[in-house]
C-alpha cells in the first residue's frame, strides 16, 4: 500500500509535525497555484475568479497556515478590457499559474472572454496591486496554461487544449516574454486515459522533467497525475502508481480533489495545493464550492513524489507560528469583517463584484451620510433579463462566504420611491442562482415589505423559499441578516438597527440552492444589492456597520472545528 507507505515516511519521527486543519484558503478558492519566496520566507498562492472583480488574489503566508491577502493581481479594467464583454457566469478567469523567478512574479492565465486569450501578469511586488503590470497578451492553446523555463532559459507553455471535437491533450509551446509570440505546438501527453486532461504544471528535478496534470473532471472523479521523461517533449512514462493525488471513489468528507501544484519551503519539505469540495461523495450540498487544501508531500531525489492524502485535519512538517506580514492590502483570510465605511477608508481588497461595477454606484461616506456606503441602484435585479449586457453593471458587493457557520449582517438605510425599488442582503453564486430577501416598495407605493425570494435552485429540489411582509412603520435603519445555523440552511432574519435585540427569522433557505446547477466553478459569496427591477427609481440605499464572522467549520461528518483556530 504506497499510502500507508508514504504516510509513514511523511510521518518519521525525526520530523517534526503539527497538526492543521484544510482548507488553508476557506470559501470559493479554485484551482490554486503557490511559488515560495526563499528570501522572504514566504509562500503565495493564487486562486480562478473566473467573472468576479477583482481576481486573481494572491494569499501570503509565512507559516502556510495563516494566509494574508497580499494583493489582487487582477484590479483594474483596463487590465481586461474584454470581462465588460464576458457574458458566461463561468467565463473569464481560468486556472492560473504563480512562479517567481530572479525577483520577479509571473501569473499566467487564460481568459475566456469573448475570445480566448492567454494572460501573462508580473510583477516585483506582489503587496501591491498597482505594482501588477498590465497583461502581455498571447496566444494560448486551451486553458489552465503553465509557465516554465527550460535549462537554456527558454519559456514554454503547457495548458490543457480543448480540440473541438477530439477532447483536452496537454500541448506545449514557447512564449516570447518580451513579445508574446509563441512558438510551435507540441503534443505532451493525453494523461492516462481519464477525462479531461488539464491544469498541466511542468517541474525540473534530478535531470527529469516532471509532468503533473489533473484527469477525470473537476467533478468526483478528480485526481492528479503524474509522468516524466528524460526530454521535455518526452516520451512520457506515467507513475506506475498513479493517481498521485485523488478522493475519488472513497466516502471522505473533502472530495473532488485534484488540479494541484508542488511548491518547496524554505526547510526544504515539499508540499502540494489542490482543490477539494467539501460535500462527501453524496456532492449537493457545498455553497462555498472548490476550495484550497494543502498536503504534506515527499519527493526523494530520482524519485517520484508522494503526497499525503486530503483530510480535513492533517499533520506536517510546519514551519512555525508566524502571523508577522505587516504589508498587503488586504486582511487576514480567517479575520472578521467589522467594517463601518468611515470617511477617507475604501473598500477593502476583499471584496467582489460579478464583473465590473460602475465605481461611482459605490460611494464610500458621501457628502452627508458619513459611515455608510452609498449605493445607487442598477436598473437591472441581479437575475437580469434576457436585454442584460455584460456591460450593464450590477450594483452588488459582496465578500466570500468562507466558513460553514457564519453569521453576515448590515444595517441599510433605504427609504424607496418608486414601486419595486429594493435593496438588500444575498447569497448569491451566479446571476441564475441567489437567494435574496430585499426591503421592497410595494406595489400600491405607500409600504415598505421585506421580499424573500429565491432564484434558481441548483442542487435543490425541494419548495424554494418565498415570502412577503410588511416592514414595521417604525423601522428606520433596518438590520439584515445572513445566518448559516447549519451547514444545509441559511436563515434570513431582520431587526430595527436601533434594536438588534428584536430580532425575527423572515425565511430559511436550502444551501443546495447555492451549489452547483450554472455555478459548477465558482462558489458563493454573500454580500448587498440595491435595484429598480427595471422601474425608474434611482433612491440610493445606504449600508454601514458590515459584519461577517465566522462561526465554524465542518471539517468531517460531525466535526466542526471553530473558525479562528485555522
Ligand atoms: C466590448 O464592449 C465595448 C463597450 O462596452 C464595445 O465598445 C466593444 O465593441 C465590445 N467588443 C466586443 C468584441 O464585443
Ligand atoms: C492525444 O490526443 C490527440 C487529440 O485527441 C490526438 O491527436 C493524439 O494522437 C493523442 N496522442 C496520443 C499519444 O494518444
Ligand atoms: C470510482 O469513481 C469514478 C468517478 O466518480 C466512478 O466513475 C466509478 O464508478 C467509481 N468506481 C467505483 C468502484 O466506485
Ligand atoms: C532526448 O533528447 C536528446 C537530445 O536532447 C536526444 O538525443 C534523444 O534522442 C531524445 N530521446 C528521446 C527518447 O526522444
Ligand atoms: C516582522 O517583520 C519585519 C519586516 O520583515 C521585521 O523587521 C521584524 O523584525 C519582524 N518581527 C518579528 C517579531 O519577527
Ligand atoms: C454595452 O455593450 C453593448 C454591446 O457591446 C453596447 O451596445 C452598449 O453601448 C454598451 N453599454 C455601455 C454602457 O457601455
Ligand atoms: C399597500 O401594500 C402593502 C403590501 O402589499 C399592504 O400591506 C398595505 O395595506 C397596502 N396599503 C394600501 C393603502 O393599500
Ligand atoms: C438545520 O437548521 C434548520 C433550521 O433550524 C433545521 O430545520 C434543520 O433540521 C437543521 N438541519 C440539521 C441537519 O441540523
Ligand atoms: C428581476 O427583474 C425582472 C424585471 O426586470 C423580473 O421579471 C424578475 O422577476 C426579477 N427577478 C428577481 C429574482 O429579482
Amino acid at each position: 500500500m504506497w499510502l500507508s507507505l508514504a504516510s509513514a515516511v511523511l510521518l518519521a519521527p525525526t520530523v517534526l509535525c503539527h497538526s492543521y486543519f484544510n482548507p488553508i484558503l476557506p470559501g470559493w478558492h479554485s484551482d490554486p497555484t503557490c511559488a515560495h519566496v526563499p528570501e522572504q520566507g514566504t509562500t503565495f498562492c493564487v486562486t480562478s475568479t473566473f467573472i468576479a472583480y477583482p481576481g486573481l488574489p494572491v494569499y501570503a503566508s509565512r507559516d502556510l497556515q495563516s494566509w494574508k491577502l497580499a494583493s489582487n493581481a487582477f484590479n483594474r479594467p483596463t487590465q481586461i478590457p474584454d470581462l465588460w464583454n464576458t457574458t458566461g457566469q463561468q467565463g473569464g478567469i481560468y486556472a492560473p499559474t504563480l512562479r517567481y523567478r530572479h525577483g520577479t512574479f509571473y501569473l499566467i492565465v487564460s481568459f475566456l472572454g469573448p475570445e480566448t486569450k492567454g494572460l501573462l501578469f508580473t510583477t516585483t511586488d506582489p503587496y501591491r496591486d498597482s505594482a501588477w503590470s498590465d497583461p502581455l497578451v498571447f496566444e494560448v492553446q486551451g486553458i489552465d496554461p503553465d509557465i516554465f523555463w527550460d535549462d537554456d532559459g527558454t519559456v514554454y507553455v503547457t495548458s490543457a487544449n480543448s480540440g473541438a471535437t477530439s477532447g483536452n491533450h496537454i500541448v506545449q509551446y514557447s512564449l516570447d516574454l518580451s513579445t508574446g509570440e509563441t512558438g510551435p505546438l507540441h503534443y505532451l501527453w493525453n494523461g492516462t486515459g481519464g477525462a479531461s486532461p488539464e491544469g498541466p504544471h511542468m517541474f525540473r528535478k534530478d535531470d527529469y522533467y516532471y509532468l503533473m496534470i489533473a484527469e477525470g473532471g473537476t467533478e468526483l472523479g478528480h485526481s492528479e497525475m503524474m509522468a516524466r521523461s528524460r526530454n521535455r517533449t518526452g516520451p512520457w512514462e506515467a507513475y506506475p502508481r498513479n493517481p498521485l493525488l485523488t478522493n475519488r471513489n472513497t466516502t471522505q468528507y473533502f472530495q473532488t480533489v485534484g488540479h494541484a501544484d508542488l511548491f518547496q519551503d524554505g526547510s526544504g519539505h515539499w508540499w502540494a495545493v489542490a482543490l477539494s469540495t467539501r460535500s462527501g461523495p453524496a456532492w449537493k450540498n457545498y455553497p462555498m464550492g472548490r476550495e484550497t487544501v494543502l498536503a504534506p508531500a515527499v519527493w526523494e531525489e530520482g524519485e517520484w513524489p508522494a503526497i499525503h492524502p486530503v483530510r480535513g485535519e492533517m499533520r506536517g512538517p510546519l514551519p512555525p507560528r508566524d502571523r508577522n506580514i505587516s504589508v498587503g492590502e488586504g486582511s487576514w483570510i480567517d479575520q472578521p469583517d467589522r467594517i463601518d465605511f468611515i470617511p477617507g477608508s475604501s473598500i477593502p481588497a476583499h471584496f467582489v463584484y460579478w464583473r465590473y461595477p460602475n465605481v461611482d454606484d459605490f460611494v464610500v461616506s458621501p457628502q452627508g451620510h458619513p459611515n455608510t456606503l452609498q449605493l445607487t441602484p442598477s436598473f437591472y435585479n441581479l437575475t437580469g433579463t434576457a436585454a442584460f449586457q455584460p456591460n450593464d453593471s450590477l450594483t452588488l458587493i459582496t465578500r466570500r462566504q468562507t466558513d460553514t457557520l457564519f453569521t453576515y449582517s448590515v444595517d441599510i438605510s433605504f427609504d424607496p420611491k418608486t414601486a419595486d425599488e429594493e435593496a438588500g442582503v444575498t447569497v448569491f453564486l451566479t446571476q441564475d442562482q441567489h437567494i435574496d430577501l430585499g426591503i421592497v416598495l410595494s406595489e400600491n407605493q405607500t409600504d415598505r415589505v421585506f421580499r424573500f425570494r429565491a432564484q434558481g435552485h441548483g442542487n435543490y429540489d425541494g419548495l424554494l423559499p418565498k415570502q412577503t411582509i410588511p416592514v414595521p412603520t417604525t423601522w428606520q435603519s433596518i438590520r439584515l441578516e445572513i445566518q448559516a445555523v447549519n451547514d444545509t440552511t441559511y436563515a434570513f432574519a431582520s431587526a430595527p438597527s436601533h434594536n438588534p435585540n428584536q430580532w425575527s427569522v423572515i425565511g430559511y433557505a436550502d444551501t443546495r440552492i447555492v451549489s452547483g446547477g450554472t455555478g459548477p466553478f465558482t462558489g458563493s459569496p454573500v454580500g448587498a444589492y440595491t435595484t429598480t427591477n427595471g422601474g425608474s427609481g434611482s433612491t440610493p440605499a445606504y449600508l454601514s456597520r458590515w459584519r461577517y464572522e465566522g462561526q465554524g467549520q465542518k471539517i468531517d461528518y460531525d466535526w466542526i472545528v471553530p473558525s479562528d483556530v485555522a
